[in-house]
Formats: C-alpha cells, structure tokens, sequence
C-alpha cells in the first residue's frame, strides 16, 4: 500500500497491466456511485472510530483518517474534488485521495472491511433517505387529495366499469379513491425500512472478519436496527433493491392510471375536465390545440420505472452467491427510478392542484346511460318485497322501453312503467334519481355524501 501512487490501483503490485481502456470506460461506476460520497464518508467515520475503540488502529491513526475524511468531505461539497474514472468507483477515489491527504496511515481505514459491505452500507442508508423524501412527497399528494375531495363533495359524475357509465359517484369519493392507493403506497415505503435497516457493515469480502471488530457499535452509531445475520447472504443480497424498484413501480403504476383516467377525462369527447395553462403545450401545427403533456410525461415514466425493476430482477437471476459485478448496475438503476418517481410526485401534485372541473358536463354524463337502474331495482325490493333478481327483470324492461322512447329514467312517467309491471308507484321511481342515488349509498365505504366527509376527516387526522 506503501507504493500507492496516485496513478496506480491499489493491486497494481499483484496485476501487472493497467487495466483495458475500453473497460475502464464501461467498468467504472464513480459517475454513478459519486451520489453516495457522503453516506461512504459517514461509513467510514463509524468505522474507524470503531476500529479504534477495539483497539485494532491507535489514536493517532483514527485521528488522522478522521481529518483526513472531512477534508475530502469539504472538498467534495465544495465541487473541489477530481474524480478519476479509473480508481473506479466513489469507495477507492476517497481512499486514494486519503493516501495523498495522509499518507501511508490511510492504509490502515480498509482494516476489516471490503468495498462489498461498503458499497451496501452507503447503499442502505442512502436509500432509507431516498424512502422518506419519497413519503414526504406522498403526504403532499395525499393532502392535495383531501383537499380536491372536500371541495368536490357534491360534484356528481358517472363511476365507470368497462368505461360504460355504472352508477352516479361524488367526485370527492373517486378522489378519496386516489387517496387509498398512496396511502398503501406509503405502507409499502416504510414497510422496505425493515430490511433497509439491517446493517451490511462488517461482512467484508464475503465470510466476516478476524478482527475483533463490533458490529452492534457501527449499527447503532450509523443509525441501524441491528447487523445483518450472514456474512454471504448480506453482500449477495439485493432484494432490498428490488423492493424499492417494485415499490416506485407500483406507485408510478397507481399515478399513470389516474394520469390515464385524466386524459380520458379532458378529451373532447369527455370535457369533464380542463387543465390550467402551466400543465399544457401546444402543437407547433396546430393552433387551437392545448395538450395534456403533463399527464402523458406521468403514464409513460411508468415503463421506464417498470424497466429498472425488470432489470435488476435479470441482473440477479441466475446469479450465484456472493458478490458479482454484475451487481454494479443495482445503484444506477435506484437512482434512475428515484429521481422519475420524484420528479412525478412533483408533477402529480401540480396537475392535481391545476385541474379545473367542468361539474356541469359531469353531471350531465351521470344522467347518461341509465346509471340509476341499480336504485329502482334495490327500490322495488324494498317497496314490493320481491327478490332481487325479479326487481333486476323488471328494471332493465323499463330500461329497455326508456331506450325505445329515447328517454331517461327519470323522463318516463308513472302509466309508461305501469305498462311493464302493475305494483310499480312513484315511491319507487322517485328513487331513481341522480343525487339520491348517490347519497343513498351509506354502507361503509360507499359513496354517501356524509360517508365520504367522514372519510375525509378520518385521513385528514391521520396523515403525517
Ligand atoms: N463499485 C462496486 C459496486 O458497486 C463496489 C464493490 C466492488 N467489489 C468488488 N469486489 N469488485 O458493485
């Protein structure tokens, strides 16, 4: 180590060529992995203070890699630093500066430790932070929710199945509906902390350490639950990765459905919404045009989020244990699919303070389609005290003559639907109606005006 000269790798005393140019370029990950300088450098401190307090370097050592490190730390920060593409990756361009920094002492920071448990501890902690921006930008977006549901409470529009009118919905309910995915969203973010909180550092190569080095000190120092169980399993294992990949997809996938619903929503054929002038562009063609590109950007980094997982999950299959370049790319992929799924929540968040609703159109749509047929059914086995499977005969005649007549459910009056069935009365008509419809449906969990602000106040109290 002695010989470490700037221009040498630190086998160059083993491996006799530099290493190929071309692979050099493609092999080095310092573009990447320079994300991670301040997580490596942290590591680095708890290790060597632990080193020391078990006595395996003297006061001396710790205290110059200690300056060392947040000298390197200040250069960093202060864009001072030159990375150099071929000490490969972020772990051996510290250690090499530290060796021009400090000398030959700075031999003594690898002790017990290898770049295989180093690169997961920077790993780990810098994705436990990645989770909670993740979250935080969550809460925002569920509290824009909130906010679009209590304004909409009584904006009634029709709910779809097979994008067919169903049933009459509020608008706040489908919203609250939105609420429910992210809310599971989070769930699954902080869920991944469990396995993100197991401490990788100490593992080394591959089979632990000699050295009488303490685990549960880095843990605890370096803000861990407890260390990780088995020296192979931890500098093979990526599942972490993969949980986090799988995670920003399916949150990704819940933001391009409701992206997808939104461009539905705001075609001209829909026009149940408008979106505001920040949140559309223009053609270079076309004049009169006002494209939702926003909402279009949101459903199609979706793929790109869906890409990563799928890598990784490739990269990993087949793989025997333990450690394998091949594990490398797991960093660019975490930080591709980190930054899209920010920089969406962002977006998200701006849509859906900026969509303008066109309560009118939607209202209109909801008395479309015989979307109370439900109602006057469920009526007429109330009122009549006949199965439902008989109501649902009876109901979809009277729709059927509705369609003949070109008439709503509403429009047809009491002698047309005596025609179809004699027991039938206005109770039971009056029932079809749009907004009783949607208030009537009080089950837990159903569309009920009062359900839904309920709802609303219960999520409110419980987002943080
Ligand atoms: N840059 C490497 C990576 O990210 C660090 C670990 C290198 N370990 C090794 N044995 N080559 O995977």
């Amino acid at each position: 180590m002695g010989k470490n000269k700037n221009n040498y790798t630190v086998w160059s005393t083993r491996i006799k060529k530099q290493t190929s140019n071309n692979f050099i370029k493609v092999g080095s990950s310092i573009n990447i992995d320079k994300r991670l300088y301040k997580e490596d450098i942290k590591g680095s401190i708890v290790h060597t203070d632990m080193l020391y307090k078990q006595k395996i370097i003297s006061l001396k050592v710790k205290e110059k890699i200690l300056w060392g490190l947040n000298r390197i730390k200040s250069e960093i920060d202060k864009k001072k630093f030159k990375y150099d593409i071929s000490k490969e990756d972020i772990h051996m361009n510290i250690e090499s500066r530290l060796f021009e920094l400090i000398g030959d002492d700075a031999g003594f920071l690898h002790t017990a430790r290898s770049r295989n448990d180093q690169v997961l501890t920077d790993l780990k902690i810098w994705m436990k932070g990645s989770v909670n921006e993740i979250d935080k930008l969550l809460v925002r977006v569920i509290k824009t929710l909130l906010n679009n549901a209590e304004k909409n409470l009584k904006t009634i529009l029709p709910g779809f199945t097979h994008l067919k009118n169903a049933q009459p919905i509020s608008l706040a309910h489908y919203f609250m509906s939105c609420v429910e995915m992210f809310n599971r969203d989070k769930k699954r973010f902080k869920n991944s902390l469990e396995s993100l909180n197991e401490n990788p550092l100490g593992v080394c190569a591959m089979s632990g350490t000699s050295f009488k080095i303490d685990r549960w000190y880095t843990t605890k120092k370096l803000k861990f639950s407890k260390p990780t169980n088995n020296s192979i399993d931890t500098v093979s294992d990526r599942d972490f990765v993969l949980d986090f990949l799988y995670n920003v997809s399916i949150c990704s996938m819940h933001i391009s459905r409701i992206s997808e619903e939104l461009i539905i929503w705001n075609s001209d054929q829909f026009n149940f919404i408008n979106l505001k002038d920040n949140l559309v562009t223009g053609s270079s063609i076309m004049p009169q045009k006002k494209n939702p590109d926003t909402l279009e950007y949101l459903r199609g980094k979706t793929g790109v989020s869906y890409g990563s997982l799928i890598s990784m999950l490739t990269i990993v299959k087949g793989l025997p244990l333990s450690y394998f370049k091949d594990l490398q790319d797991d960093k660019e992929l975490v930080f591709n699919s980190f930054d899209t799924l920010k920089n969406s929540l962002l977006i998200f968040d701006e849509v859906l303070k900026g969509l303008i609703i066109n309560k009118h159109i939607m209202l209109g749509a909801a008395n479309k389609g015989y979307t109370t047929a439900t109602d006057l059914a469920d009526s007429m086995v109330k009122n009549l005290k006949i199965t439902f499977r008989e109501s649902y005969k009876i109901t979809s005649k009277i729709v059927n003559l509705a369609e003949r007549l070109n008439l709503s459910l509403e429009d047809l009056n009491l002698d047309q639907v005596k025609s179809i069935d004699k027991r039938l009365n206005n109770e039971i008509l009056e029932q079809a109606n749009i907004k009783n419809s949607v208030n009537s449906k009080k089950s837990y969990g159903g569309t009920s005006f009062e359900n839904i602000k309920k709802m609303i106040n219960k999520l409110k109290k419980e987002i943080k």
